[in-house]
């Protein structure tokens, strides 16, 4: 008999009863959206967790960047970003009819490079929007004082980012506005939904109405050209859930990668990209960098016939999408060759994923790939 596949992510469902009660409610209520108990639950949650002053809530991670972008009026203006991201991360830039450059990552932990950076911007740059990606912080002291000599705004894409803390406060709080994924497969989820961070009151305030249409309030005029960024109740309550959950599923995700780190320690074939120092991580992804492109290739095969399916995360390279002008990254572009990520989530046994790195090996050391 085939064994059950194994992902790359796995979703964390809440106790169904726990979703229910908050179901009671919203059925009590009769209110399913525009920015309900539910809602206003979660928002006053994830700042009290955060310490950031305002988190607001949206429909998914993708519309918290446009809003972010609208809300600091940055659309339409030259902005710096990472090469080594998910899609979303500039599509969304480019749906705001931004003009994004990038700036090169470094090798060790696969962040934007502050002295590529500071090389990127020019006389037009407006804004800095990188991505913690994986959950590792970006470089946020140098950006932080690049942006402030260069007269920038940032905002980090922080959507892997979840439980992550730098330097002993939440990776939220840095920059002018942090945006976060609740898709079903990040740490925190709520099926579909977004959050947008920010200690900035004007920000904030634009935000409420952008997300809304354009108004301030339910019978308010129309303020400005606005969107339905609107999250459900029956979303934030998934939230809620998740968030409850929260602690317990990031100590599992832990002790997922300290297996995985425990069977690739001192492999020289296997190079396991880590944050800067002072990071709490949160496991959002366990990813590794093999000799090429074609060593993970022949692991993605070998382990596909287990019914293993880790994934090339992020491919393509951002700075090479087939609708933009070609800007040559090598670091990003060599990780984009190299990098596989193994499948990691809360659901998943320590034993798994010792086992799953066994397979890596003896892929890599040419012992396995037979078919069972
Ligand atoms: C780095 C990054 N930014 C933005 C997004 C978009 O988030 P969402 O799927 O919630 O729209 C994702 C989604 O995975 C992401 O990985």
């Amino acid at each position: 008999m085939e064994p059950e596949p194994i992902h790359v992510t796995r979703t964390s469902l809440p106790v169904l009863e726990d979703y229910v009660d908050h179901l009671k409610d919203i059925w009590e209520s009769e209110r399913l959206t525009n920015h309900g108990g539910k809602v206003q639950e979660l928002e006053a949650s994830l700042a009290a967790a955060t310490g950031v002053k305002h988190a607001l809530c949206v429909a998914n991670g993708t519309i918290a960047l446009q809003l972010a972008v609208r809300a600091l009026h940055l659309e339409k203006t030259e902005i710096v970003a990472s090469p080594f991201s998910y899609i979303a991360s500039v599509s969304s830039l480019l749906w705001e009819d931004c003009q994004v450059t990038f700036a090169d990552i470094l090798p060790g932990d696969l962040t934007i490079d502050p002295m590529a950076l500071s090389k990127s911007i020019t006389d037009k740059t407006r804004a800095i929007i990188p991505t913690h990606v994986y959950g590792f912080p970006c470089e946020v002291d140098a950006i932080g004082e690049l942006a402030e000599s260069r007269n920038l705004r940032v905002i980090y894409d922080a959507s892997h980012c979840w439980g992550v803390r730098f330097k002993d406060k939440s990776i939220f709080q840095y920059g002018d506005i942090a945006t976060l994924s609740l898709h079903a497969t990040k740490p925190l989820q709520s099926g579909e939904g977004g959050v947008i961070f920010t200690d900035d009151d004007e920000a904030a305030d634009r935000i409420k109405w952008l997300r809304n249409f354009g108004h301030t309030a339910p019978d308010s005029e129309i303020c400005g050209l606005g969107i339905n960024g609107k999250l459900s109740e029956l979303h934030a309550a998934l939230g809620l859930c998740s968030l409850k959950m929260s602690g317990d599923l990031l100590q599992r995700r832990k002790d997922v990668a300290a297996a995985y780190d425990d069977a690739f320690s001192g492999n020289a074939g296997v190079i396991r990209p880590k944050p800067q120092e002072g990071t709490e991580r949160n496991f959002a992804y366990y990813s590794v960098l093999l000799e090429s492109g074609g060593k993970v290739e022949e692991v993605v095969a070998g382990l596909k016939r287990k019914n293993i399916f880790p994934r090339r995360y992020f491919r393509p390279g951002l700075n090479r999408l087939g609708f933009r002008e070609i800007q040559p990254m090598p670091v990003s572009e060599d990780t984009v060759e190299r990098v596989l990520c193994l499948p990691l989530s809360a659901e998943m046994k320590p034993e798994t994923a010792s086992g799953i790195a066994a397979e890596l090996l003896g892929i890599l050391e040419g012992k396995s790939g037979s078919s069972t």
